[in-house]
């Protein structure tokens, strides 16, 4: 039986869903998994932990750039280490996710991390879902199946407060969703969809819904069931 390899892209604003359901996809078709705001998050670690300072584009960069970044794309696992410091949970917290959106839209930091995106991507023997805000069109607008998921505004912050819980004020949980898919949006369009990427709305639909929909693509777009 001929094994087909499959490349599935991801874009969305943040609390879109695309995470979790990126993850799920991957579980279901047996795929690599990829979380590219974490390669983002692990830069803004390394800046803060050397006390780099992020309006030094140029340093950064450097810094980015010599680092060893290792990632393990199980959907069931994924973890990330930069400069062979485990920083998967330590990227999550508040400190970091108010600085990355300087790391993101640092041009010479982001040369860097799509290169190594689009290795991790080519590496991948049977496929992966890869998933940020400009794998569609930028790291991968080759991939087989592509995808952008929206959700209303009130929607995605919604779902980020129920993830950081309520010891995050609500103020806070908007600027991250508001003020950073702001800033993001200067380096990366993923508001509107390009040439051929689906847009699948999940304002109304869960997990299971947006899962679904995505394999639904996947059977269509290479024609097995
Ligand atoms: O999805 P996330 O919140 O973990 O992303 C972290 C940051 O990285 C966020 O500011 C958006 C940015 N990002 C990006 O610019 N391009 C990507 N492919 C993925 C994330």
């Amino acid at each position: 039986e001929a094994t087909i390899r499959l490349v599935v892209a991801i874009d969305g604003p943040s609390g879109s869903g695309k995470s979790s359901a990126a993850r799920g996809v991957a579980r279901r078709l047996g795929l690599a998994f990829l979380d590219t705001g974490a390669m983002y998050r692990a830069g803004a670690w390394l800046a803060l932990d050397r006390g780099v300072d992020l309006a030094d584009t140029e340093a950064t960069a450097r810094l980015v750039r010599a680092a060893r970044l290792d990632i393990v794309t199980d959907p069931d696992a994924f973890a990330i280490a930069i400069a062979d410091i485990d920083v998967t949970a330590a990227i999550r917290e508040p400190r970091i996710s108010a600085a990355v959106s300087r790391v993101a839209t640092n041009l010479a930091v982001r040369e860097d991390l799509i290169a190594r995106q689009r290795a991790i991507i080519a590496g991948a023997e049977r496929g992966i879902v890869a998933e940020g805000r400009d794998i569609t069109t930028v790291v991968a607008p080759d991939a087989d199946v592509r995808v952008l998921l929206v959700a209303d505004a009130d929607a995605r912050v919604r779902r980020r407060h129920t993830e950081l819980g309520q010891r995050v004020s609500a103020a806070d949980v908007t600027d991250q969703v508001v003020r950073r898919d702001a800033d993001d949006s200067t380096v990366a369009n993923f508001t509107t969809a390009a040439d051929g990427v689906t847009v699948i709305d999940s304002t109304a639909l869960d997990l299971a819904g947006v899962i679904d929909r995505i394999l639904a693509l996947a059977d269509a777009g290479t024609g097995t069931e």
